[in-house]
């Protein structure tokens, strides 16, 4: 079998963790590869809401294995803490999550520098969520991290090394920090983590693929976040596009299988960085409050704009997406006219491709179409589309070339329909 690969094609938070826990039921393994706490996931079901940032989104189907992959950086703290609050509500993962013991580990000075390092930026920072997560790539590129599977031995010494290092990389910045507050709780998370089964996950996943077994794989951030191909500085550090869910699993480029990519009908992004299509008006708020836009993580307001055709093409590109899947049409509902950007003006020049940098005067050229002003969180087929829907997923599949396979009208797992 294949593995197939769902990942976010704007700036994150467009809905991973609802459909991965959707499609679980088709597959056998769900596997994250790459990002880390910095990820919040949204799970409805039952009256229920789970948000997870370091755990598959497939954890909730108790026979499916989840498999934090090679390309996650984990941070213990956050993880016991998760852990913890998920057996609270009676869901025991030790049986069916298993850890790659090739995953990079956040520590505590890592989430110090972070927040040093953004603190000297001044107006200029990244809007970093704090985990970590650019200093533990930094360790794991500069060749200096500690690895999941360092926790089985040695793994005080190396601690303190590594940590005296930071230390003396903190006094390049005047930041003051309270190194006990942050190492709180490290010693009982490495003690949760050795709760799991600790696994070369690249020899696991690929026996599976062999055995017949089908995989999903779980992107985190979105492809504009990408270290690459995102709107660089102010991205992760992680490749978030297709290509690091090979590097992020060890699984080679000819095993992927369907490429879903996901999007909201409208866009948004969190913390600090070009947005060319934002909405500062009633609009821009109207869309934060109908579709609820404050960070799974941070809890920081989203900032919300209207889709972006330019930055989408050149996602399903960078991704070679087979199949899309739209999420959250539903909060458009008040909206008499919607708006796309099919392309964008620079000095009196028209541009279609995605450019190196999104200038400040950047001004994007919108296309207007009806909107189908009706509620449409209790659809259950496609049938009852209002005819102004139908034509916006007609018009966006013939602009993306790409089918819509998936459409979401509400944060439940019910609220989804599969075309
Ligand atoms: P992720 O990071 O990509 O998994 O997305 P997040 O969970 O951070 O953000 C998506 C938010 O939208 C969550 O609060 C979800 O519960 C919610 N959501 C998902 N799909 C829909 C939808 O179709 N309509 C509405 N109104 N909310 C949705
Ligand atoms: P999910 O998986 C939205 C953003 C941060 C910041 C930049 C860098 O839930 O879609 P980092 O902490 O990674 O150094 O922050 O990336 N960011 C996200 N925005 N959703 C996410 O994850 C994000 N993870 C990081 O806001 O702008
Ligand atoms: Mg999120």
């Amino acid at each position: 079998m294949k593995v197939d690969v769902l990942l976010g094609l704007q700036w994150g938070d467009e809905g991973k963790g609802k459909v991965v826990d959707v499609l679980t039921p088709k597959y056998d393994v769900i596997t994250r590869f790459q990002g880390g706490p910095n990820a919040g996931h949204t799970l409805e079901f039952d009256n229920q809401k789970f948000v997870l940032h370091n755990i598959p989104s497939g954890i909730f189907h108790t026979d499916k294995i989840n498999v934090i992959g090679n390309g996650v950086v984990l941070d213990p703290i956050t993880f016991k803490r998760e852990i913890d609050g998920l057996m609270a509500k009676g869901t025991d993962l030790t049986k069916n999550l298993y850890i790659s013991k090739k995953a990079h580990l956040i520590l505590p000075t890592h989430r110090i520098l972070d927040a040093a390092s953004e603190a000297s930026k001044g107006a200029t920072k990244i809007g970093s969520t704090l985990k970590g997560i650019g200093p533990t790539y930094m360790d794991k590129t500069g060749r200096n991290g500690l690895r999941v599977g360092d926790i089985l031995s040695g793994f005080d010494e190396k601690y303190e090394a590594l940590k005296a290092k930071h230390i003396q990389m903190l006094r390049m910045y005047n930041f003051e920090y309270d190194i006990e507050a942050f190492e709180k709780g490290l010693q009982e998370g490495i003690e949760t983590i050795k709760m799991f089964k600790l696994i070369d996950s690249e020899h696991e996943l690929n026996r599976y693929i062999s055995e017949g077994k089908s995989l999903l794989a779980e992107g985190a951030q979105g492809t504009l976040l990408d270290i690459d191909f995102g709107s660089y500085p102010f991205v992760t550090s992680s490749n978030t596009v297709c290509a690091g869910a090979c590097t992020g699993m060890g699984i080679a480029p000819n095993k992927i299988g369907e490429v879903f990519g996901i999007f909201k009908a409208y866009c948004t992004r969190v913390g600090s960085g070009p947005f060319p299509t934002e909405l500062f008006d009633e609009v821009g708020e109207n869309l934060r409050k109908n579709g609820n836009e404050f960070g799974s993580t941070t809890g920081r307001p989203r900032r919300c704009g209207w889709l972006d055709l330019v930055a989408l093409k050149y996602s399903v590109m960078i991704n070679g997406v087979t199949q899309l899947i739209m999420m959250k049409s539903d909060v458009l509902s008040d909206q008499e006219i919607i708006k796309v950007a099919t392309a964008y003006k620079v000095d009196g020049e028209v541009i279609t491709d995605f450019p190196f940098e999104l200038p400040e005067n950047l001004e994007p050229v919108y296309t207007e179409m009806p909107g189908w002003k009706c509620d449409l969180t209790n659809v259950q087929t496609e049938a009852e589309f209002p005819a102004a829907f139908k034509n916006y997923i007609t018009y966006l599949e013939k602009e993306l070339g790409v089918p819509i396979t998936i459409i979401s009208v509400g944060p439940d797992r019910a609220q989804t329909i599969i075309r």
